[in-house]
């Protein structure tokens, strides 16, 4: 495989997780040509050559263009707030570059379906941050429900909570401006409808309530300013002939720092997944003893295959940054014309149409059909 050039734009919480992925990649994978981490972008030149250095970026701007006229760089990594991944991505695939975007895909359907539209003409490679679907576990977890280890599956719930707004004086910033999106729904509900898209599926009617546990928060500026969109939805979901559903996602809930609860019920059995503890999951089989019927814990392990790209022993674990190094070895492979495990933008635009769905149907209290 190629040596790719990297570009990255933004240096924040994902920047630095995407930075980590390039450079680890090599390293842990063994099969890869260690990337060139040839420039990065911020809002400042100071922040930005200081990232570089951190990071072991080769240049630094505080213009995310020059990135993109840029011959070195193959591949540009979008780590920016929302409201910016449509431009960015957009004009990263005209300048004939890959892309590896964080979600949610953009804050308007046009925006995403121009992305789209942009990717198929570029022919390049595009890949979503659903870094959730990667963990080795879910894999399996999507293997045994293919093999219907489960049975048929019946009913599905998949919740997304953190606390990390819970504070009613947590200062006002951009995840609570309406130009970054719905709130919770594309801030979280993004992420459990990757798991779907990869364990069941994903729905096609939907029936939505959004809150705002807090009208305001603390400017920085002074005083206080409305909160523009919602941290807290529930929706109800259908998947046609296939199983019912609930999607829940509150980003004011005490006491939950990385939660996603996955459960999946089934004729012949259920499995339970919780991300505070991605390192194990639960499986129910309703065949045998009934007196010894019971949820069982499995640990991951070198049995699920990429855990033991990381560590040889079992049940040591991974965390949450070795999922970016897996999702940064699937773009790769998809570069080289390899079968990925990838949201690409076709897979992101299905989720995309899916939130819109959701808060079309809170704003006109009705059921809405997933287009
Ligand atoms: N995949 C995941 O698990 C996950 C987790 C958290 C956030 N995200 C997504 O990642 C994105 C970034 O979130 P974050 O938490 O890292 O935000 P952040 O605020 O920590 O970082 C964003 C960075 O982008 C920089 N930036 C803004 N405009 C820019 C521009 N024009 N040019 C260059 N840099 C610019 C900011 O200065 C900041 O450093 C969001 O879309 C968010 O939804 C994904």
């Amino acid at each position: 495989m190629a040596c790719l050039g990297v570009g990255l734009i933004g240096t924040g919480y994902m920047g630095k997780c995407h930075a980590l992925a390039w450079n680890a990649v090599a390293p842990v994978f063994g099969d890869v040509e260690r990337p060139r981490l040839v420039g990065l972008a911020e809002v400042e030149a100071a922040l930005a050559r200081r990232r570089a250095d951190e990071f072991g970026f080769e240049s630094a701007t505080s213009n995310w263009r020059d990135l993109l006229s840029d011959p070195d760089i193959d591949v540009i990594s979008i780590t920016t707030p929302n409201q910016f991944h449509a431009e960015m991505a957009v004009a990263a695939l005209e300048a004939g570059k890959h892309v590896w975007c964080e979600k949610p895909m953009a804050t308007t359907l046009a925006d995403a379906e121009r992305m789209l539209a942009a990717s198929r003409a570029s022919g390049k490679v595009t890949v979503m941050g659903y870094n959730y679907i990667q963990n080795p576990l879910i894999r399996h977890m999507a293997a045994l429900v293919a093999q219907g280890a489960i049975g048929a599956v019946t009913h599905v719930r998949v919740e997304m909570d953190e606390d990390y707004m819970a504070d009613p004086d947590e200062p006002f910033y951009w995840k609570s401006e309406a130009r970054s999106g719905y709130g919770a729904l594309d801030d979280f509900a993004v992420h459990p409808l990757s798991l779907l898209s990869v364990l069941v599926g994903l729905p096609v009617e939907v029936m939505t309530d959004m809150s705002k546990p807090y009208a305001d928060r603390p400017a920085r500026e002074g005083g206080r300013r409305a909160v523009e969109n919602h941290d807290i939805a529930s929706v109800l979901l259908r998947f046609g002939e296939g199983p019912s559903g609930v999607l829940m996602a509150n980003r004011s809930a005490w006491g939950r720092k990385g939660r996603i609860f996955v459960q999946i019920y089934g004729s012949e059995g259920a499995l339970l997944y919780d991300q505070e503890r991605m390192n194990e999951f639960q499986l129910y089989d309703r065949a045998g003893e009934p007196a010894n019927h019971g949820f069982r814990t499995v640990l991951t392990s070198g049995s699920h295959p990429i855990y033991g790209r990381f560590v040889p022993a079992p049940g040591h674990g991974l965390g949450f940054n070795d999922l970016k190094i897996i999702e940064c070895r699937e773009l790769l492979a998809a570069v080289a014309g390899e079968p990925a495990h990838i949201v690409d933008f076709e897979r992101g635009l299905a989720i995309e149409r899916a939130v819109h769905a959701m808060a079309q149907s809170h704003s006109e209290g009705r059921w809405m059909k997933v287009s």
